[in-house]
């Protein structure tokens, strides 16, 4: 496998664009500097952009989990509750981690489908004096993108606030933190906007500002990242420097390229994707009410071997795609195609996909049937 020239089709981390890696390629420099809070600034700034939102927002040195902790830790104490809507491995994550630092009420959703709003209501009704709802948006686990909108009007109506994991919609789905009133809205730097992996920005309401502990948390201090970057576009411990010089590179390119004309592509592409999923006679995973624009679950046929298919993918076509966790791993494979994914790779994919599965004994289509439907969504 060249390890330099893949198609790279994962739900993040992804590939990195040359230029970043050049940007990023430098000598060190004081992060104390007026050079280097100049870029912070303008992270800042286009970071600000990205949110779609004038939200103050925190840079984190760690990955988008570091982002939701700085939020969660700092939100909850012991004798606060949260309500965190399950469904698949990030959003139940949001609950396992508020049972650290505080309470939780859970509301389960089985995996692939999208939260029962109504469920979600009596949930928040029987118990009033909840702090916030948190709701993973892009449940990247199973490629569902649940209605954050209804579920912010939800908290709205309980004047609870409201947690959104925008890990892999931010940049890729759009998001509208300040219409929906998401106080806490956090991105990864790995996944839609082809950063590397190892920054989390947050973007926080002045109501989610002042509702934080202020010394529940040291490090992952969310109201002392805000208080010092917006002070003198510092943060107050030694940043990841270089990682936020491609985070920089990566904005400008965002900007260059447009937020709404990246998500109609992601939009177009993911369309395009579960076309050929179901050209080659596969079904898709979610339910495609609820279908993420950003990765796209996909059932195994019959009999198909996850460890042997990717595998030669990987090895055969240097085609890199994702399989799952939990009770659907080996039966669900997941293709990403946010951050710079293009039509022309999953195409590639496609192609490589039509060859092993046949040669893997599945040959319940035309050859071509898929790559035709990327075709087809490029023209
Ligand atoms: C929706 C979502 N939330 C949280 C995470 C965790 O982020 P990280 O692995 O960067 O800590 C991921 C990672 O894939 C994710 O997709």
């Amino acid at each position: 496998m060249d390890l330099y020239d893949n198609f790279f089709m994962l739900a993040g981390p992804v590939k990195i664009h040359p230029r970043v890696l050049q940007a990023m390629s430098r000598p060190a420099f004081a992060h104390r500097s007026p050079e280097y809070s100049a870029i912070i600034g303008e992270c800042k700034e286009h970071l600000k952009y990205l949110f779609q939102s004038k939200n103050d927002v925190a840079i984190i040195s760690g990955s988008g989990t570091a982002g939701v902790e700085s939020v969660i830790s700092n939100l909850l104490d012991k004798d606060d509750t949260l309500i965190s809507i399950g469904g698949g491995k990030f959003g139940e994550r949001v609950g396992q981690m508020a049972e650290v630092f505080g309470k939780c009420v859970k509301v389960p959703v089985e995996w692939g489908k999208a939260v029962d709003l109504e469920e979600l209501k009596k949930t928040a009704e029987e118990h009033p004096d909840a702090k916030a709802i948190a709701l993973c948006h892009n449940e990247t686990s199973t490629a569902i993108t649940h209605p954050a909108a209804e579920v912010g009007k939800i908290a709205k109506k309980h004047d609870m606030l409201f947690v959104l994991d925008g890990i892999t919609s931010v940049g890729g789905i759009e998001v509208k933190p300040d219409e929906w009133g998401a106080d806490f809205t956090i991105m990864g730097s790995q996944k839609c906007i082809a950063a590397p992996a190892g920054l989390a920005a947050v973007s926080v309401s002045k109501r989610g500002y002042d509702t934080l502990y202020p010394k529940k948390t040291y490090y992952l201090n969310l109201k002392k990242h805000i208080d010092r970057i917006n002070k003198d576009n510092q943060t107050p411990y030694t940043p990841a420097i270089p990682l936020i010089i491609g985070l920089r590179e990566c904005l400008i390119m965002l900007r260059e390229d447009g937020l709404e004309n990246r998500i109609a592509y992601n939009a177009r592409l993911g369309q395009a994707t579960r076309n050929a999923a179901k050209a080659l006679g596969l079904r898709i995973f979610p339910d495609e009410r609820f279908v993420s624009n950003t990765v796209t679950a996909i059932w195994y046929p019959e009999g198909m071997n996850d460890k042997e298919f990717r595998g030669k993918l990987k090895k055969d076509h240097n085609v890199i795609i994702a399989g799952c966790q939990d009770h659907i791993k080996g039966k669900v494979f997941r293709i990403g195609h946010m951050g710079l994914a293009r039509f022309e790779e999953m195409a590639a994919t496609f192609a490589a996909m039509e060859t092993v599965f046949r040669k893997m004994g599945y040959a319940d289509f035309t050859p071509g049937a898929g790559v035709g439907e990327i075709v087809k969504g490029m023209e």
